[in-house]
């Protein structure tokens, strides 16, 4: 099955949506560091049996935490591609033209809205959650690979977050009900982007040879790698800042266990989630079989 989708449809569901970031957070929306703030299924903060439940929820919290980050920061590469890709056709489609530009602009407002959760959960829970980056050395690391490759991984981070909130965020009755309200909104826009980045990879596709597609999906690759390498290193920020927030000192084994652990879960949460989503693997088959075939032989070490 090829899925049909079209820049109007994309538009008018678009703009049927209409929340701010001011309607999400603000002084009488506050964060509830009674809860955790993202899934099990996400988190897998819960097994630890040397953690209290209390450093396990601090662990999670830090994982939300490193969550609104990591969003910011991809989101802050995803909007100077779309309009990168809009401006060259501008008016030749009005319904593209208007699609396109709503897609950068809910963007931008993401990035604010990350930022702004962020600046929540400092104020509340203390300085001391690093977070990989900086943004912009990592933009442009993305940027300068094949625009195919970089369509690809956008492609994987909007169906990313569909299955996030679809088979984890949904159903769960315990998480922080703001944090889920982010993730409810995010889902909701993120779903129009996901249809118009299968648009663009559609597009980008066609005007390449066989070789240039296949340098598109090596560089989709290249960054799943990439991307692989940053949440290790998150892992071992977020244990830090466990360490810190709760005065803890674990052994090296047990060190080695969180990071191991929490390494695997960071890499279902944004690489094995979205390459296994099956609309994305769909897209993937458009391209060709092999590179359909290579995804799915990837997957379960993201999983
Ligand atoms: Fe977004
Ligand atoms: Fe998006």
């Amino acid at each position: 099955m090829t899925y049909q989708y079209s820049f109007k449809d994309c538009l008018q569901r678009a703009e049927r949506i209409t929340w701010r970031v001011e309607d999400l957070i603000g002084p009488d929306k506050t964060l509830d560091f009674e809860r955790p703030f993202l899934p099990e299924s996400l988190a897998r903060t819960g097994g630890f049996d040397f953690l209290s439940p209390v450093q396990k929820r601090a662990l999670n919290q830090i994982r939300g935490h490193a969550y609104l980050s990591i969003f910011g920061l991809v989101e802050e590469f995803i909007l100077p591609f779309v309009l990168d890709h809009a401006r060259p056709t501008l008016n030749a489609d009005g319904y593209q033209d208007r699609a396109y530009l709503e897609f950068a602009a809910e963007e931008a407002k993401h990035i604010q809205l990350f930022h702004r959760f962020r600046e929540a959960f400092e104020a509340d829970f203390g300085p001391g959650c690093a977070v990989i980056g900086p943004p912009e050395a990592i933009a442009g690391h993305v940027l300068g690979h094949p625009p195919l490759a970089v369509a690809l991984l956008i492609l994987h981070i909007e169906w990313m977050t569909q299955k996030h909130f679809q088979e984890s965020v949904e159903a769960d009755h315990e998480i922080d009900p703001l944090f889920k309200s982010l993730l409810l909104h995010h889902w909701m826009e993120e779903h129009q982007h996901a249809h118009l980045d299968t648009l663009m990879v559609r597009d980008l596709a066609a005007r390449l040879d066989p070789a240039g597609i296949q340098a598109g999906f090596d560089g989709y690759l290249a960054l799943g790698g990439f991307l692989d390498a940053g949440l290790k290193q998150q892992a071992e920020l977020d244990l830090a800042a466990l360490e810190q927030a709760c005065g803890l000192t674990l052994s090296d084994a047990q060190r080695q266990t969180v990071i191991s652990v929490q390494h695997q879960a960071n890499r279902w949460t944004y690489i094995g989630s979205g390459m296994s989503h099956p609309n994305f693997l769909e897209t993937l088959g458009e391209l060709g079989a092999p590179f359909r075939a290579a995804a799915e032989a990837a997957a379960p070490t993201f999983c």
